[in-house]
């Protein structure tokens, strides 16, 4: 049987997942297969080849799609963010780790089928670092990818682990056994810093203050940062994190030193992203009314991320600084979508 050649989308309902598959399609890549636990909006599946309403855990659904499809490109995306994941925290391991594993498993499969290395793109996240306090912090500046690999989350536990099986699947992978795969997993993963996008909103991340307050200003709504004034934290508009995502995925192999690269963008106070959105929407009402647990966990993130090694490898650099990701990309969008003057 001739498999179908298909990029494979997890998590394709998520921020992440609708703007890429808006992307790819954007770039005539729509051979899609996308894979959500939720039904996707119509929008974006009518973008798709075929929409799984579908689990990453459910075993025989991923053992149909590797007999049916041929898959070059594997984005997985799929994952239960930090703050969802600090209430049911064995059940985001289960949809972090074991769902990671299953699809890598998935990769190595497609990879002997395919006779070459399936690229294996992996959202990792600020999240894998974990600062002691605040003195810590601030001390620590822009933070390398080696440094500070000490997360204080289900969630940050669960990417840095999912990276470091990226690794082994791509390097070690059944080194002792006799039938060795010859190609491992073409693994490659970006630390993202928070994702702000104009046009969906994060469900269940502790970076959610920031595209929180802007949403809700634009639509006329009161809000209260469960983070600080001062609180610091990296961040980047939507469509470069889309873009670095594609350009790791294009990246010539001899050209990366790591399996995994920071990008970042901008790093503004929750104070400075409200000065924003009030210059943007004059009556906006933002208040800060910290939550201990939450403002402990951002605390524990870098204020900035150093992604020097992207820039260097794959010519990494962000098309939106913050002071253009408000401007052009956030304000007339948000603007727009709900109609606010
Ligand atoms: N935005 C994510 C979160 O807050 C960080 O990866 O969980």
């Amino acid at each position: 049987m001739v498999r179908k050649e298909v990029v494979l989308v997890t998590g394709a309902g998520g921020e992440m997942g609708q703007a890429l598959i808006h992307a790819l399609a954007a770039s005539g890549r729509t051979a899609i297969l996308a894979l959500d636990v939720r039904p996707l909006p119509a929008e974006i599946a009518k973008k798709c080849k075929v929409a799984l309403v579908g689990d990453i855990l459910d075993q025989n659904l991923l053992s149909r799609l590797v007999s049916e499809y041929a898959m070059p490109s594997i984005f997985h995306l799929a994952a239960l963010l930090s703050t969802r994941a600090e209430f049911t925290p064995e059940a985001a391991h289960h949809v972090n780790v074991d769902g990671t594993m299953a699809l890598l498993k998935i990769a190595v499969e497609q990879s002997s089928w395919l006779g070459k290395p399936v690229k294996f793109l992996f959202p990792s996240s600020v999240a894998v670092y974990g600062l002691p306090n605040l003195e810590a912090k601030a001390a620590a500046g822009a933070v390398k990818e080696h440094e500070w690999n000490v997360p204080q989350t289900m969630y940050g536990c669960n990417k840095l682990y999912g990276e470091h099986l990226g690794r082994y699947y791509a390097k070690h992978y059944r080194q002792l056994a006799a039938e060795r795969p010859t190609r491992g997993v073409d693994f490659r993963s970006l630390r993202f810093p928070g994702l702000i996008s104009a046009f969906t909103m994060p469900t269940g991340g502790t970076s959610d203050y920031a595209p929180e307050m802007i949403h809700a200003a634009a639509q006329g709504h009161a809000y209260a940062s469960f983070v600080r004034e001062t609180t610091r934290m990296p961040f980047m508009a939507m469509p470069d994190a889309i873009r670095s995502l594609l350009m790791l995925e294009a990246a010539p192999e001899e050209n990366l030193t790591t399996e995994v690269y920071n990008v970042t963008s901008f790093s503004p106070s929750a104070g400075q992203i409200a000065d924003r959105v009030r210059a943007a929407f004059p009556g906006a009402a933002i208040t800060f009314e910290p939550d201990l647990a939450r403002q402990g966990i951002v605390d524990s993130w870098p204020a900035e991320q150093d992604d020097r090694r992207a820039r260097a490898d794959w010519g990494w650099s962000p098309e939106y600084d913050e002071e253009r990701a408000f401007a052009d990309y956030l304000i007339p969008n948000i603007r727009k979508r709900y109609g606010s003057a």
